[in-house]
């Protein structure tokens, strides 16, 4: 029997799980050419941040588990890579995918292009222009060195061929995380979370907050909260809290606001239920911003840029100043009946995973 081709796809952060799970269930439908393996890194590791969402994306459990957890950019790095190595010298895998724009992404992918092992970058060429953002950082490196770049929208298509990248090796496929969104809606409907939370559909509003310019700074994550005061003071506002800003709203000893329901972070389709039930989201998420468009939620993203400029041109996103003024007021303008109509970008269709399974087949046919 001739033996299938080997694929490793590559999950560290609590985003790269909903881009990946779709991958595995259209490599399990192309089972015959390819045998497909998740492998995990462990920069996310709390049961909210990583094991809830392998039940609610139905994915198997990772054949690997690299436990490397927090620690400086390059120590996470450095144990992404050298756990890495080992996997793909015990595995000897023909292909290996990473997602997103975090540390294992990079991590892994410096691995597997030196050892000479074809590489595949899902959600390539996105550029917030923003150096000082390690993501930014993360996906220019990953961009310059892997093999085929799979892109989600316009602007990665051409950031890449403004970069010098042959258009052979760049494949608009669309967007895999929206493929994970479809599947998960129907169950999301289900979800108990609103009732549980004491909310009703349409009431309130939804806050995520993690980027290390917001949450880092103590003056900035101090306004934030104060920000979110004046908002709840109009409509109760449910805020699940990222790790990183637990730690730092606990440090600086930061009170949550009366009107704010703080919550842990929850698992993938409990909080696809509180976008949808949402009247508006206010974020500093990559993928939250994508996930409004697809459902045509109003969001406001607190930040200086995005690299997902789609989902203003064409979505339900406005990009505002990170500071108290802009944000109510755009959250203002939202309340008072004025938010966007947006559209779906293009290939947002719930079908990325099929068409970069076959770009796979392709290359191996
Ligand atoms: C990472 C990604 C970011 C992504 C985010 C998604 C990088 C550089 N950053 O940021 O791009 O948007 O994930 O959520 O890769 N922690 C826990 N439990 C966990 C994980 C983290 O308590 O399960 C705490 C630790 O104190 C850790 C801190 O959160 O030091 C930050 O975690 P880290 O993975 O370094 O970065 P994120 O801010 O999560
Ligand atoms: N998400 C979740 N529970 C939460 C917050 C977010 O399941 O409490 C999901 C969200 O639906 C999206 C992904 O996590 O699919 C976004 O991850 P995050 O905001 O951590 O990272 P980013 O996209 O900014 O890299």
């Amino acid at each position: 029997m001739i033996s299938r081709i080997k694929v490793l796809s590559v999950v560290g952060a609590r985003p790269n799980f909903m881009k990946v799970a779709p991958i595995h269930r259209a490599m399990l439908e192309a089972a015959d050419l390819f045998e497909h393996h998740i492998v995990h890194t462990g920069q996310h590791y709390d049961q909210r941040m990583s094991d809830a969402f392998f039940a609610d994306l139905d994915m198997p459990h990772p054949s690997w588990f690299l436990g490397v957890g927090s620690g400086s950019h390059a120590q996470q790095t450095a144990r992404v890579m050298t756990g890495f190595e080992e996997v793909c010298q015990q595995a000897q895998p023909d292909y290996v995918i990473v997602v997103g724009d975090v540390n294992s992404t990079i991590a892994c992918a410096l691995v597997s292009v030196k050892m000479g092992i074809r590489t595949g970058h899902v959600e390539a060429g996105l550029r917030s222009n923003d150096r000082a953002m390690p993501e930014e950082i993360n996906r220019l490196a990953t961009d310059a060195i892997v093999d085929d770049l799979f892109v989600t929208e316009q602007s990665g298509y051409d950031n890449l061929v403004r970069e010098g990248v042959a258009p052979s090796r760049i494949h608009f496929v669309g967007n895999t995380m929206i493929d994970s969104l479809h599947v998960a809606l129907p169950r999301s409907r289900q979800s108990p979370i609103l009732a549980t939370l004491g909310v009703q559909p349409q009431s309130y509003l939804l806050v995520t907050l993690h980027r290390p310019s917001n949450v880092d700074d103590r003056q900035q994550l101090t306004a934030l909260m104060e920000t979110m005061a004046h908002l709840s003071s109009e409509v109760p506002v449910v805020f699940p809290v990222h790790p990183r800003t637990r730690q730092h709203l606990s440090h600086w000893d930061i009170a949550c606001p009366d009107g704010v329901i703080m919550i842990d972070p929850v698992g993938y389709i409990d909080f696809v239920a509180l976008v949808q039930g949402a009247r508006c989201v206010v974020t500093d998420s990559g993928g939250i911003q994508e996930e409004t468009t697809a459902l045509g939620i109003p969001c406001v993203t607190a930040r200086t840029s995005t690299e997902r400029p789609s989902t203003v041109e064409l979505g339900t996103n406005v990009l505002v100043h990170p500071e108290q003024h802009a944000i109510l007021h755009a959250v203002a303008t939202i309340l008072h009946g004025g938010a966007k109509r947006g559209t779906v970008p293009p290939l947002w269709d719930g079908h990325a995973a099929e068409r970069i399974v076959g770009v796979l087949r392709s290359h191996y046919s």
